[in-house]
């Protein structure tokens, strides 16, 4: 029998770290994307290492490693164990993803235990896992798990379902992955956007820029990032607040900028008040050869009901293919109760073509 052990990384500093750390970070980050790839089959999706890295070194919450190892020392298994290390911090977030060669000899189980022995030791009172699915819309019947929220479901029969239900984890959520193919038709676009404009009326002002926000914009992106995690469809599990502070946002923005990668940020201004209501932010690689990731999408409850989702997202794309053309797609991640997210996309042209389950468990 292989003898299987789980490993925690150094996480490189930099790409351009010690050689055996950088080497030890791209195959976990290549076992990470088979797991995935081997489930859902969108190589879009795939992360290069320059891109991924920083987003380990988010300021506050540094990401955790792991790897299992079989006695060649190939790395079969990848996990992650994220947390804020806040005093008082209750929730976190484990992935696990074993090599498709190597499923089904009890890998996942060895590092899913270690992982949720850290959060136990740790005293985290709530973790959540996505688990990536190859199931595109809702879909009802026998044979699906229905979401809680009343909206999505998985396939009973996928690997993450049966192991994450064996472990006694409650499946509470499901986000829908949407694409986008480039270009789009630009007259579509152009539509929405002066409709979405109409609706919206001179109370509101959309501004856009691209890598740090702007001093003046500061507070109020602060304000957008922390209401993501009161303010966006959670589902059937608690979302603790998670507060962003200027100073958090400049890390972390500081942190993302070493990525070949510009982010583009468009936001809208609620003219009277001078607050931002709402704002999307949208990853776009260096490499034009590689999907645009839409990353937050938000407006505040109070300002819901002028078509901004709308605006936000039309201003969006025709960025995109003015300033950053050549990308194959626009990639998107909605809860799929979130109809009026989910709408905006569709008329657009956006398509589903896959789906992530989001699980809870709390450890005893
Ligand atoms: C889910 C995953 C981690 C399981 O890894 P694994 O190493 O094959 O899991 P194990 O061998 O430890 O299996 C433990 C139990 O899970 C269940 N299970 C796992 N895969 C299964 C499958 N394809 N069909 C039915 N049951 C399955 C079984 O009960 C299994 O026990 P058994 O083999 O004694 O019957 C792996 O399939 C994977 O990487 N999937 C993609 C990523 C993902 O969904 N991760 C889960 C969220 S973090």
């Amino acid at each position: 029998m292989t003898a299987y052990t789980v490993h925690e990384l150094v996480v490189p500093a930099t790409m351009d770290d010690d050689p055996g750390t950088v080497q030890a970070f791209r195959e976990w980050l290549a076992v990470s994307d088979a797991a995935e790839v081997a489930v859902h089959g969108l190589r879009e999706l795939v992360w290069v290492p320059d891109e991924y890295l920083p987003m380990c070194h988010e300021p506050g919450a540094p990401s955790r490693l792991f790897a299992v190892r079989d006695e060649t020392g190939a790395t079969v298994a990848a996990g992650s164990y994220d947390t804020k290390q806040e005093p008082g911090t209750s929730n976190c977030w484990l992935a696990v993803g074993v090599a498709p060669e190597h499923l089904r000899r009890g890998v996942g189980t060895l590092l899913a235990d270690h992982l949720e022995g850290i959060a136990r030791a740790e005293g985290r009172t709530q973790c959540k896992t996505y688990a990536v699915s190859r199931q595109v819309g809702s879909a009802s019947g026998p044979g699906y798990v229905q979401a809680p929220t009343g909206f999505g479901a998985v396939p009973e029969d996928e690997a993450g379902v049966r192991f994450l239900t064996g472990r006694g984890w409650r499946f509470g959520q499901v986000n829908r992955i949407s694409r986008l193919p480039l270009p789009t038709d630009h007259s579509v676009v152009r539509e929405l956007h002066d409709r979405a404009s109409a609706a919206a009326g001179p109370d509101y002002a959309v501004h856009a820029w691209t890598g740090r926000t702007p001093d003046e914009w500061l507070e109020g992106i602060a304000l957008l990032e922390t209401r993501m995690s009161t303010d966006a469809p959670s589902g059937d599990m608690d979302e603790p607040e998670d507060v962003w502070t200027p100073e958090r946002l400049r890390a972390h923005e500081d942190e993302l900028a070493r990525a070949p990668r510009t982010m583009l940020t468009v936001a809208v201004e609620h003219v009277p008040s001078g607050i931002l209501a709402g704002f999307t932010q949208v990853a776009v690689p260096d490499d034009p050869a590689r999907a645009a990731m839409q990353w937050d999408t938000l407006v505040l409850r109070e300002h819901r009901g002028h078509r901004l989702g709308w605006l936000l997202k039309v201003v969006g794309i025709e960025t995109i293919e003015r300033d950053h053309p050549g990308h194959p797609s626009i990639i998107t991640f909605n809860a799929e109760e979130n109809r009026p997210m989910l709408d905006v996309n569709e008329a657009v042209g956006f398509v589903g073509v896959g789906s992530e389950g989001i699980w809870e468990h709390r450890p005893a």
